[in-house]
């Protein structure tokens, strides 16, 4: 995990964590790279599971552009109505919004850990985070690889898991009567997926728990409220422990590029309390239906899945 991939092309990863991220240096955003340069990307972002570039200076066009040599972009979120105009696949995570919606000031939509909409039943392959507005200091995103997670495990704890199928929901925190808990009713997104879900291209193990879609009401199928309570708490913490992370503070110019279906991220909520503002700009790509280690994909509770173009 702590080697630096070569590049024929002048591109170098430089590890930030002993489990996950690089900075990608070398290359510029706004160009219209070479599939050479793209392949590489995504080996680096397959590789580390997030990676980071800076001082780039794009915008939503580039981003969406940039974006496309990975996958079919989705449009901006399942319940997102006021995307940027002429930019239906961008998410503005902007925190002069979330008071209205949320009913207090923060400065992400969540601030708990989780996978990107794991309540579709195919959740977003991966995403890519631009900063915009920042605040002087806080804000930071954290990561963590859910592949250590998994490897990690004693082979006891990994076999019981590979057996598991949560159910993921939103549980939605908005504000009586507001337009985004209006919006979480109609999706009414819910989905079951194997604990554990092998990467379609590496073909890796994850723990593919996403507590902030797994919290409630907690569901593991064939078990009591009671023991999912427990064995998820268990299988959260191991997911989620700190050395398994890598912290990244944005700059301006930063772009953060994750496999969803290696990760959780965290916005760690400590800069709306300051009342600063904390404005960036996501796109996700099109993801596939997970698969268990047994070929079990993940079933359709209810909603609609998401595709993009
Ligand atoms: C996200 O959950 O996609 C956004 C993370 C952040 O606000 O840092």
């Amino acid at each position: 995990m702590t080697t630096v991939p070569g590049s024929a092309l002048g591109l170098d990863a430089e590890p930030l964590a002993g489990y996950i991220g690089a900075t990608i240096t070398g290359v510029d955003l706004r160009e219209n790279l070479d599939d050479v340069v793209i392949a590489e990307i995504r080996q680096a972002l397959h590789q580390y599971k997030v990676i980071f570039f800076r001082d780039q200076q794009i915008g939503h066009a580039e981003q969406v552009a940039f974006a496309r040599r990975f996958g079919k972009v989705t449009p901006a979120h399942p319940h997102e109505e006021n995307p940027p105009e002429g930019f239906p696949e961008i998410l503005p995570i902007d925190s002069r919004r979330y008071e209205q919606n949320l009913g207090r000031k923060r400065t992400s939509y969540d601030n708990s850990w989780h996978t990107d909409v794991t309540a579709l039943v195919n959740p977003p392959a991966a995403s890519i985070l631009r900063s915009d507005i920042l605040p002087p200091y806080g804000g930071d995103t954290t990561w963590t690889n859910l592949v250590a997670a998994y490897e990690n495990l004693p082979k006891e704890l990994r076999d019981f898991a590979d057996t598991l199928d949560i159910k993921h929901q939103f549980n939605t925190q908005a504000t009586a009567g507001s337009q985004r808990e209006r919006k979480v009713a109609e999706a009414n997104l819910a989905a079951y997926h194997p604990a554990v879900r092998v990467h379609p291209v590496t073909g890796e193990r994850a723990l593919f728990v996403s507590p902030g879609f797994t919290r409630g009401p907690r569901e593991i199928r064939g078990f009591s409220p009671t023991q999912s309570e427990r064995i998820l708490a268990l299988l959260w913490e191991e997911a989620t422990r700190t050395e398994y992370t890598v912290r990244f503070r944005w700059q301006p110019g930063s772009v953060a590029f994750w496999d969803n279906r290696a990760t959780s991220h965290l916005a760690v909520s400590d800069a709306g309390h300051l009342g600063h503002e904390r404005v960036l700009y996501r796109v996700t790509l099109e993801g596939d239906i997970p698969r268990g280690v047994d070929g079990r994909e993940s079933e359709l509770v209810s909603g609609q899945p998401f595709y993009g173009s």
